[in-house]
Parts: structure tokens; C-alpha cells; sequence
């Protein structure tokens, strides 16, 4: 959960600097007054050349990106999009501002999309299918791609938790036919607030751009009032605030994820041989951008014993158990709601996954005797409660 961690005097630096040079915080125009600078230009820029990709996007919000990238790969309403059944809800909200029907997997002991329940679940109306690198965690990206690839349907990894993590050498986000990224509080980076999306398909940028901000073709050959426009759209524009502030965190991530790594590994090392935990599944440990250590118990009373008892010690979870109504589509009554069934039976190896889940945070801020007192208080509370 780094990115908050690191935000300081480089930040502030960074969007003083935007007042000391004409005070401009639209991202586009005024050339002259904000002395040719452009920082939400440049973060796209450095954002893409990181990642290596052709053409990146900076817009409001991550779920805004999602939102986005769909639209620029033709979804319309009625038309079905898989996605995994443990992700944001943000996600599922993306495919429902469209209309869209969500189709949702179960997930494996990866606890990312479970590729065998995904070759099930598409159907000809199947337009895109979105897994989620969720925790930082990659996807089994080779047989999702397999399975997408042979049906002809695009690809959109939602990374939004993953920036700087790779499965086989490759960026996560950068594998299928386009990506996304959050930058809110929670994630690798932060600008507060913020969404990229990261593809080397030309069409699908510009689609997503014009839509980011009505309708705009940016046409060289006019100033921005006169511009040209083929499509209506809406604005999810970022200020210039937000692009400097990216720009410095940006320079933080490799930091992050080298320190997050490491922690993570010593918390796990200091782990593992404990009877009646099963860590989770990683299908490439070392791309794993580490901010989350999750590991299975037994049972979901067991889970939920041992998180209090956590708790009690001082020592927070991420997500799992505490915010899983957030983050399962198990508990998302207000959504599906044609089910006859309870929602944790209609998924329900998902459910016997996530409910039976611990989440540890990995902070990148963390002492060695920190680390060592982690390790010391989740043994004993496993040994009083399992
Ligand atoms: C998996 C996932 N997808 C999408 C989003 C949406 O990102 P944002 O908060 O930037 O809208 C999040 C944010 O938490 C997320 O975790």
C-alpha cells in the first residue's frame, strides 16, 4: 500500500513548481503562460516508455479507464463481458454503465480468473473479457490469452492494483489488447485520484481519448474551439496537479516495489512450514508487485477467529476478510439479482476460497522489527486459533 507511504516533499514540490510556472492546471493550452510545460503529457509519456507500450491515457479514475476502454471496444448494451468473480466492484460497475451484461468466473486458488470456468462461461455474446491482477498478483495470463485468442475476443487486464508487476517478463496491462491502472490512495502510485490506460493499439487510444473528453479529435490542423469531432463523449480529464504528482511518485515506483518484495518475502519465509495455512497460489512469484501476503485456513469461522484475533494484536487485514463485501461478487445483491440461488452458491468455489482468505498488508515503510513482530503475532495467533 505504498504510494500514500512515499507522498511528501518531491510531491509538493512538484505541483508548487505548477504555480511558480504560470500557475496553468488544465492540461491543455496556454502555452506561453505555463512556459510550454506539460505534466500530464509527460507522465503519459514516462508512464508508457515504463511499461512499454505505444500509446498511453491519464484520466480521472481507474474505473473511468475500464469504463473507456470498453466503449472503445464496441460494447453496447446487452452485449456480455466476463470479468473474475473477486475484484473491485468498480469493475462490474464499468461493464453496467454500458449496459453490458457481467459475466463472472469463479477464481482459482490464485485467486484470479480460474481459466477452466472462463472456456465455460463465453458464449456468442461474449465481447470482451477483463482479468484482474488482483493484490498485485498476475493472472494466468497464458491460458486466458489461449482461450480469448482461439473465440476472437479482446483482452482488457484490469491492473488497476498491479502498475510495475509482470507475469513472464511482460508488464501486467500490457499482455492483452489494452490495460488499465488506478492511481487513487490505495494503489502502487498515487495522485489521490486516477486511472491510466496503456495499449499499442492505436485505435483503441484514440477511441478512449476522444471519448475522455467529448468528443475531441485534437486535430493539429485547428486550435482546441475549432477542433474536429465524429462521436459525442463525456470528460474525464485529470489536472495538471495530478500529472505532477504522478511524475514524482512515478520516480518512487521501482523503490516500491523492490521494498515491498523484499518485505513481503522475509513475512512469507517467516511463515512458511506453519501446518494448516496453504499460501496462495502465484503463477509468477517473482512479477508479483508484493503489497498483499494471503494465505488459506481451514475454515471461514477459523478466518474470521483469526482475524479478530489479529485485530486484537494490533495487526490489520487487507480487504480479506474486512472489506470483502466490497471486493466479491458473492455479496453483490444490489447487482445480480436474477439469481434463484444464494450468490456464494452460485459461485462457489470462489466462495470457499475468499471466505477461508487471510490478507496481510505489506508496507513498504517497514523496520526489521516491525517485520519480526508480524511474524511473531500471526504465529501465535495461528496457534490459538487453528
Ligand atoms: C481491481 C480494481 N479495478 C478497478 C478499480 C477502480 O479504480 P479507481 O478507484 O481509480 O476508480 C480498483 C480500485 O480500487 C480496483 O482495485
Amino acid at each position: 500500500m505504498p504510494g500514500w507511504e512515499l507522498i511528501g516533499q518531491e510531491e509538493k514540490a512538484a505541483v508548487d513548481e505548477i504555480f511558480d510556472k504560470g500557475g496553468v492546471l488544465y492540461r491543455y493550452g496556454l502555452d506561453a503562460k505555463r512556459q510550454n510545460i506539460f505534466r500530464v503529457d509527460e507522465f503519459e509519456k514516462q508512464i508508457a516508455q515504463k511499461v512499454g507500450v505505444n500509446h498511453t491515457l491519464f484520466v480521472n479514475t481507474g474505473t473511468a479507464a475500464l469504463k473507456l476502454v470498453l466503449i472503445a471496444l464496441g460494447v453496447k448494451s446487452g452485449d456480455e463481458v466476463i470479468t473474475q468473480s473477486f475484484t473491485f466492484i468498480a469493475t462490474v460497475e464499468a461493464i453496467l454503465e454500458l449496459g453490458a451484461v457481467p459475466v463472472i468466473t469463479e477464481i482459482d486458488k490464485s485467486l484470479n480468473m480460474d481459466p477452466k470456468d472462463l472456456a465455460k462461461k463465453i458464449t456468442k455474446k461474449t465481447k470482451v473479457i477483463i482479468p484482474v491482477h488482483m493484490a498485485g498478483v498476475p493472472a494466468k495470463m497464458d491460458e486466458i490469452l489461449k482461450i480469448a485468442k482461439d473465440k476472437n475476443i479482446p483482452v482488457l487486464e484490469d491492473s488497476a492494483q498491479a502498475l510495475g508487476a509482470t507475469y513472464k517478463g511482460k508488464f501486467l496491462g500490457t499482455i492483452g489488447n489494452a490495460g488499465i491502472y488506478s492511481t487513487d490512495i490505495g494503489k502502487v502510485i498515487t495522485t489521490g485520484e486516477g486511472g491510466l490506460v496503456v495499449t499499442n493499439d492505436k485505435a483503441i487510444y484514440l477511441k478512449a481519448r476522444e471519448y475522455s473528453d467529448h468528443g475531441h479529435e485534437q486535430n493539429p490542423k485547428f486550435p482546441r474551439g475549432e477542433d474536429t469531432r465524429t462521436i459525442w463523449g463525456f470528460n474525464y480529464k485529470v489536472t495538471e496537479m495530478q500529472g505532477a504528482v504522478g511524475l514524482a511518485q512515478l520516480k518512487k515506483l521501482d523503490y516500491v516495489l523492490e521494498m515491498q518484495r523484499k518485505n513481503k518475502k522475509r513475512i512469507k519465509d517467516g511463515l512458511k512450514g506453519i501446518k494448516n495455512i496453504e499460501f496462495r497460489e502465484l503463477p509468477d512469484e517473482g512479477g508479483d508487485a508484493a503489497d498483499t501476503l494471503i494465505f488459506f485456513v481451514e475454515t471461514k469461522e477459523k478466518a474470521l477467529k483469526l482475524a479478530q484475533s489479529l485485530k486484537e494484536k494490533g495487526l490489520g487485514t487487507k480487504n480479506l476478510p474486512d472489506a470483502i463485501n466490497w471486493h466479491y461478487a458473492g455479496t453483490w445483491s444490489h447487482i445480480f439479482k436474477g439469481y434463484k440461488k444464494n450468490l456464494e452458491e452460485v459461485w462457489s468455489q470462489s466462495t470457499n476460497l475468499l471466505r477461508r482468505a487471510i490478507a496481510l498488508p505489506i508496507m513498504v515503510n517497514m523496520t526489521d522489527e516491525r517485520i519480526n513482530e508480524i511474524v511473531e503475532k500471526v504465529k501465535v495467533a495461528i496457534k490459538e486459533v487453528l
